[in-house]
């Protein structure tokens, strides 16, 4: 059965409403869906309208059982906190509402509203995350700036000793100190992250993560990690500095290869999609590109998961601790975020980047 058109209006206020929202008929087959809805139920309007809404019943009877009941006795109901299975082996948890309505065309139908819960969870931690990076990232600024004024100093001191000195025995202690301030130096730098605005184009997030592939191939020579790919080729173009992308990407990458030492059947798989209506920081994007870099190694230890996002947080013995720091200020310079899942033999980084379009500002500030 096909669901009447919609007025122009009306399909603008469904397509933008951040609610996932479906109608269905009296035997449950799917009438419509919003884009809000295809992204909660990772499918899409088409797919879902042939393969049927079985599937999504069949996890969870309670949602289908509550539908039934709505449409026998004409009273809407609400579930709340309902745990819902999803396509993907994904988990959401839903506030969900069922209406059931009568249309002189399409008879008895069923309208079933969701608000993900999670999602209301993951922007306030998000914003939590973000805020946090920038008070780090103004700390190490105050502190880099205390610190290399002095190491100038003591350089140029130890350069005009060392020219001085006449004894090899003495200009050895010379040579120590201008080569730890050097060490010291290339560490501040390092810790106050890219000092450049993104120089941004029109790219292909697929082309910074094949390179990355590659580049991490020949890296670690020998077979033990397979580096898959899983892209949904339909990405649009981003707006975005290619250099600094694979900065980020390789930080991350390499983490996993280097986690994976031990692994055996070890595996990385580099995914992306596309986010519709989704919300980075404050600001609600309608697409979002979406890159998962998954392993099945040992998981980040549970001590340090908290914090690893701050700069010289690390959990090997010879890391600097400062690739994810650098790789989260190089993705927010782009009004992104890196979040992760970590367990083990599971552990996702994604990376979210928000998708401009040129006709329409793509962003909008959050008011739910
Ligand atoms: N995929 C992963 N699996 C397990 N642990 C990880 C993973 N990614 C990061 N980690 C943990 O997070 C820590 C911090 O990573 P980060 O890249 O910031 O620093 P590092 O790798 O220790 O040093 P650097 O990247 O500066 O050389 C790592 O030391 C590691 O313990
Ligand atoms: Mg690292």
């Amino acid at each position: 059965m096909s669901s009447t058109p919609r007025p122009p209006i009306a399909e603008k206020l469904l397509d933008n409403q951040s609610n996932a929202v479906l109608l269905l008929d009296r035997e449950l087959g799917l009438l419509t869906m919003n884009p809000s809805a295809e992204n909660l139920l990772s499918t899409s309007l088409s797919k879902a309208r042939k393969s049927g809404m079985g599937e999504l019943f069949a996890e969870n009877p309670r949602l289908a059982a509550s539908m039934s009941a709505s449409l026998e006795t004409g009273h809407p109901c609400t579930l709340r906190e309902l745990t819902l299975d999803v396509p993907g082996h994904r988990r959401v948890t839903v506030d969900c509402t069922i209406t059931p309505l009568q249309d002189p065309v399409l008879g008895y139908t069923v309208l079933v509203e969701m608000m993900d819960v999670d999602r209301h969870l993951r922007i306030a931690r998000e914003e939590q995350l973000l805020s946090l990076h920038q008070t780090t990232r103004h700390l190490i600024r105050g502190l880099a700036h205390e610190v290399k004024n002095p190491l100038g100093g003591l350089r140029g001191a130890a350069q005009l000793l060392d020219r001085e000195l006449t004894d090899d025995g003495l200009r050895e202690y010379t040579r120590i100190i201008l080569h730890e301030t050097d060490r010291l130096r290339a560490l501040v730098d390092r810790m106050l992250g890219p000092n450049t605005l993104p120089r941004r184009q029109r790219i292909n997030i697929h082309e910074p993560l094949e390179y990355v592939r590659q580049l991490v191939s020949v890296e670690f020579p020998g077979g033990h990690v397979r580096i898959e790919a899983d892209y949904d080729p339909s990405i649009p173009e981003i707006l975005a500095d290619p250099d600094q992308l694979i900065q980020a990407l390789l930080n991350i990458v390499r983490n996993a290869v280097q986690a994976l030492r031990d692994t055996p059947d070890a595996r990385i798989v580099l995914r992306t999609r596309i986010q519709r209506q989704f919300t980075l920081g404050n600001v609600r994007h309608k697409l979002v590109a979406r890159i998962d870099i998954i392993d099945n190694g040992p998981g980040i230890p549970p001590a340090i998961q908290e914090h690893v996002f701050f700069p010289m947080v690390s959990g090997r013995p010879d890391g600097t601790g400062l690739g994810l720091s650098i790789a989260q200020t190089l993705i927010a310079q782009h009004g992104g975020l890196i979040e992760f899942t970590s367990q083990p033999g599971r552990t996702v980084f994604t990376l979210l980047l928000p998708v401009e379009s040129d006709d329409e500002p793509n962003q909008s500030h959050l008011g739910d």
